[in-house]
């Protein structure tokens, strides 16, 4: 390990998870082009932050990868999958563009809005989930869907079926 890594570990900026992901993505690309990096080494270290990013953990990252702060801020401010405000540890998308509105998304918004009693970009008061609208996410063919956490797409909803995910999410969350 070296000096620099030992004192960010001090520091607990970055954790010794997230710099291991780090270090294997920049394994990925040459020496000179660990700004290449970037944008996975922000979504491990937003994840294990909880879901955002403040203005000292991009700059831990972007310290970590060798890289002017500014190249680490421009793609955390450019991208939408980063927040750099706290938010819902969940946080559900669901795509309203056409595709997906001509299958039924707003009738899908509305009912996410009164089952968690937020408008689209509040997070619940128990910060369990932050509600928000999105591009076309490639998923037309299955329309309507929604996203969850970046990651998890569910596609061909109904109203049945999101209460279904989101009580299991509420029984995982509730549950621990
Ligand atoms: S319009 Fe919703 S995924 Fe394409």
């Amino acid at each position: 390990m070296s000096d620099t890594t030992q004192e960010k570990l001090q520091l607990g900026i970055l954790s010794k998870d997230v710099i291991k992901h780090i270090d294997h993505w920049c394994t990925k690309f040459p020496e000179e082009k660990k700004q290449s990096a970037i944008i996975p080494a922000l979504r491990y270290a937003q994840d294990a932050a909880g879901g955002w990013l403040s203005e000292d953990l991009i700059k831990a990252v972007a310290d970590y990868l060798d890289v002017p702060h500014i190249k680490a801020f421009e793609v955390a401010t450019f991208y939408s999958m980063f927040d750099l405000e706290p938010v819902g540890k969940y946080k559900i998308a669901v795509c309203d563009n056409i595709s997906c509105k001509l299958n039924g998304a707003d009738k899908i918004v509305d009912h996410i809005k009164r089952r968690l009693g937020v408008n689209c970009g509040e997070t619940t008061e128990d910060g369990r989930y932050i509600l928000r609208t999105c591009e076309c996410m490639a998923a037309c063919t299955n329309a309507p869907m929604m996203q969850i956490n970046d990651r998890e797409y569910h596609e061909n909803l109904t109203l049945e079926k999101v209460d279904e995910i989101l009580d299991d999410i509420d029984k995982q969350e509730d549950g621990k």
